[in-house]
């Protein structure tokens, strides 16, 4: 009964999936590629399965209907949830059109399963939780300490696996490895990270993708912050930055792209960076010395600025009062209070950083050093940290509206009110050609 039938043809979705049903939920899962083989084994011992997960599609298949249908005649009852876009499929539990958002699959899987935070809390996890070694094939670190068998320290945190390590092990029959239990949680997402960030967009939605390009930039900006420049994190945030110029491109109106970040409720920083990115592109597209190596600068820039930023909480600080207002703890408060400064020392190290962009990082928050927050922009800023700091405070405004009706005239004023200066005026009267 603990069995879980995963119908999906994905090797990537399907192995995150059956890692975080096993550490959340604790079942196990059966992987059927379509729906001829999910009904053979539904055939040979239905009783086995609790759970059933189907894609709608797969390829020119009706999966989860011709799960459904067939279910319906055997007079099984074993819930079905169907992931991924498409209609609603009669006979199931639920759908998920958005199979890349984690937290809601869990939740309708536990749901489905009668399995509450209560019998989860109940249950006993052991102080050493075993990861089935295949997903260290998959990793080239792990976030947290990894154990062998008996116990004994195999792979500390952070620490590069060493070559062939891996294969040694599975040579050896090795079939698990362990980790802290406080740590499998981080554990389990960064391996979804990881493969998330590799999937293709022609396998995804236009939902899913936003998903994965949330994950990626996550993954991304704790990769940069805790190991720094290496040819792997210049990849990834390359990658990143490229996801979010595409997001602007196939979104030209800015109330599309919000909804689409809201609807699939990205993280505060993506979203920040993302409608930040479309902001400075459309003012560097429409100012007279704008160009594409210009645009390139502006998403760098949007990028990078709150890369060391970790929580979501953070990002909303932008004064010296706030952050001493804030419940931080002091560890917390130190690194919003030194965020710019770590971004512009990574980007001064980031091979082909655009020229002069570590400069406007570190000085976001209008002090020279990137340390702390200051209300006031020397005369001397250059036209693109000005450009950047519009941006940005548009992009607070825009947010704080998120899910109302966008007034662009009130929303320019309230901006007009903040920058009185006209080199900032004229930079901001370019926002009223912005499609909403
Ligand atoms: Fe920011
Ligand atoms: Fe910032």
């Amino acid at each position: 009964m603990n069995l879980t039938l995963l119908v999906e043809n994905n090797s990537k979705i399907e192995s995150f999936y059956r890692l975080n049903l096993f550490t959340w939920l604790g079942l196990d899962t059966i992987v059927a590629h379509d729906a001829a083989s999910a009904l053979k084994l539904l055939e040979k011992d239905k009783a086995q399965f609790g759970l059933i997960i189907a894609r709608g599609k797969i390829g020119k298949e009706q999966t989860a209907l011709e799960i459904t249908t067939t279910l319906k005649k055997l007079g099984t009852e074993i819930p079905v949830i169907v992931i991924g876009p498409g209609k609603e499929v009669p006979g199931s539990f639920a759908h998920m059109a958005n199979s890349l958002q984690l937290k809601t699959m869990i939740q309708g899987a536990a749901k489905a399963m009668g399995i509450t935070a209560q019998s989860m809390l109940a249950k006993d996890v052991p102080a050493y939780f075993p990861i089935p070694l295949q997903f260290f094939t998959l990793l080239k670190r792990s976030i947290c300490n990894v154990y062998g068998k008996d116990k004994t320290l195999l792979f500390e945190k952070l620490k590069d696996f060493p070559d062939g390590e891996i294969k040694k092990l599975e040579k050896s029959g090795v079939n698990e490895l362990y980790v802290d239990k406080m740590d499998r949680l981080e554990f389990v997402n960064n391996v979804t990270a990881e493969l998330m960030a590799t999937l293709e967009d022609e396998d995804l939605s236009e939902d899913e993708q936003m998903t994965a390009s949330d994950q990626t930039m996550e993954l991304a900006s704790k990769k940069l912050v805790s190991i720094g420049i290496t040819e792997e994190t210049v990849a990834l945030a390359t990658r990143s930055m490229e996801t979010m110029k595409k997001n602007v491109k196939v979104n030209p109106r800015l109330s599309k792209l919000m909804e689409k970040l809201l609807a699939n409720k990205t993280s505060y920083l993506f979203t920040h960076t993302q409608i930040l990115s479309y902001i400075g592109l459309h003012i560097i597209k429409n100012i007279d010395w704008g160009n594409p190596e210009q645009e390139e600068k502006i998403c760098f820039i949007a990028f990078f600025h709150d890369i060391a930023l970790e929580k979501d909480e953070h990002g909303v600080i932008k004064s010296q009062l706030q952050l001493k207002k804030s419940n931080f703890n002091e560890m917390d408060k130190s690194l919003v209070e030194r965020h710019a400064q770590i971004a512009a020392e990574l980007v001064s190290k980031f091979p082909h950083a655009p020229m002069g962009s570590d400069q406007i990082i570190r000085q976001h928050h209008g002090t020279l050093n990137g340390v702390g927050f200051s209300d006031h922009f020397g005369n001397n800023v250059s036209p693109m940290s000005i450009v950047f700091i519009v941006s940005e405070e548009f992009t607070r405004i825009v947010l704080k509206y998120a899910g109302a009706e966008l007034n662009r005239t009130q929303m320019i004023r309230e901006l007009k009110d903040t920058f009185p200066t006209s080199r900032f005026q004229k930079v901001i009267e370019l926002l009223n050609t912005i499609t909403f």
